[in-house]
């Protein structure tokens, strides 16, 4: 088939591609510079060059690849540090899952694209249930209002969409090349023990490696169901009092420092403690039973191994 990734250069969108193309699909990847179009070809994708907020732009870069099925992997978060102030670094981002969808969409209708399959997340969006068909947290903390409304806003434009089969993925956390999660620099912010463990620690985190992201929005081309939305995560999620101390074990650190919740709010804000004591994880069986699809990495435990080793051989090298 041929394929539209809008977001081709990004932590998901390299292996996506990749794994596009060795499911012998044919590719047209975006980037909004000439600059990274060299990645998307040397992947064997073609560029197309546009920014998401152009509507005439994404308009005509749709209209000339010609498309059986849009992905849509854009977010802006290459570079953001400052989490305390949440909805602001996310800002871009929630332009992108509101303006952006619909302008793609609308696109995509215009093109006669069958299928169109969108990014979500399920990393802190839940209220304590964590099945799809369970409603998302009505009332988070202030500081994620918005982002959670862009949120609920992109899987109402896809999942309803008129003329085409809307699908929306809800990944979990990331982890893996090319993410935040386990760079260079988080690795020493660990090491250095300057990532606290607040509260008791007892927020659920769901995450999954990229590469078993991409697997899985493969497998939502042959086997999704139109209008459904999936969580991809691990088959593992777990308490941050658990996940953060084996990562600064993984990494050669002494345990993490604790920081009670009331000093936490004070310096990271209400919304970072609630990612840290009060998230609830996610489940992937609906995944795993309609797209046909298991992650490779089932847990984070040796998905974070094995990425902190790779990491560590390529710093000695
Ligand atoms: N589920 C999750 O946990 C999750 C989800 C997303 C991101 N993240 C994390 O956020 C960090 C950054 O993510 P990332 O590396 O994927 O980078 P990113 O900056 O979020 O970019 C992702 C993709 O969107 C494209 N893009 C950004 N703004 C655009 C715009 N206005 N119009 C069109 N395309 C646009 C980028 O293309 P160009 O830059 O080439 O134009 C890139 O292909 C990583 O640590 C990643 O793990 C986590």
């Amino acid at each position: 088939m041929r394929i539209f990734v809008a977001g081709a250069t990004g932590a998901v969108g390299r292996p996506l591609v990749a794994a596009l193309i060795a499911a012998g699909h044919s590719v047209v990847g975006t980037t909004r510079t000439a600059a990274k179009a060299a990645i998307i070809r040397r992947m064997g994708a073609e560029p197309a060059i546009a920014d998401g907020l152009d509507a005439p732009a994404i308009r005509a870069a749709v209209l000339a690849a010609k498309p059986d099925v849009i992905i849509d992997e854009m977010t802006d978060l290459a570079g953001v540090t400052d989490l305390r102030h949440f909805d602001r670094a996310f800002a871009t981002t929630n332009r992108l899952r509101t303006q952006g969808t619909d302008f793609l969409l609308a696109a995509a209708r215009e093109a006669g694209v069958k299928r169109f399959i969108a990014q979500s997340f399920c990393g802190w969006t839940y209220e304590p249930i964590k099945a799809e068909a369970d409603p998302l947290d009505l009332d988070p903390p202030e500081e994620l209002r918005r982002t959670l409304d862009a949120i609920q806003y992109l899987e109402d434009a896809v999942t309803s969409s008129a003329n085409l089969e809307g699908i929306v993925l809800r990944y979990g956390s990331f982890y893996g090349p090319d993410t935040g999660m386990l760079s260079r620099a988080m690795i020493e912010q660990v090491r250095r023990r300057r990532v606290p463990l607040i509260g008791g620690g007892g927020g659920m985190w769901s995450f999954i490696h990229v590469d078993d992201a991409a697997a899985a929005t493969v497998a939502a081309i042959e086997r999704g169901t139109s209008g459904e939305i999936y969580n991809i995560v691990d088959d593992e999620p777990a308490p941050v009092g658990e996940w953060l101390p084996a990562l600064a074990t993984l990494v050669g650190a002494r345990p993490p420092i604790r920081v009670p919740a009331w000093l936490g709010r004070l310096f990271a804000g209400e919304h970072l403690v609630s990612m840290m004591t009060e998230v609830q994880a996610s489940s992937n069986a609906k995944a795993r039973r309609e797209l046909g699809w298991q992650p490779a990495h089932p847990s984070w435990r040796q998905g974070f191994a094995e990425v902190v080793s790779g990491a560590t051989a390529q710093h000695a090298a």
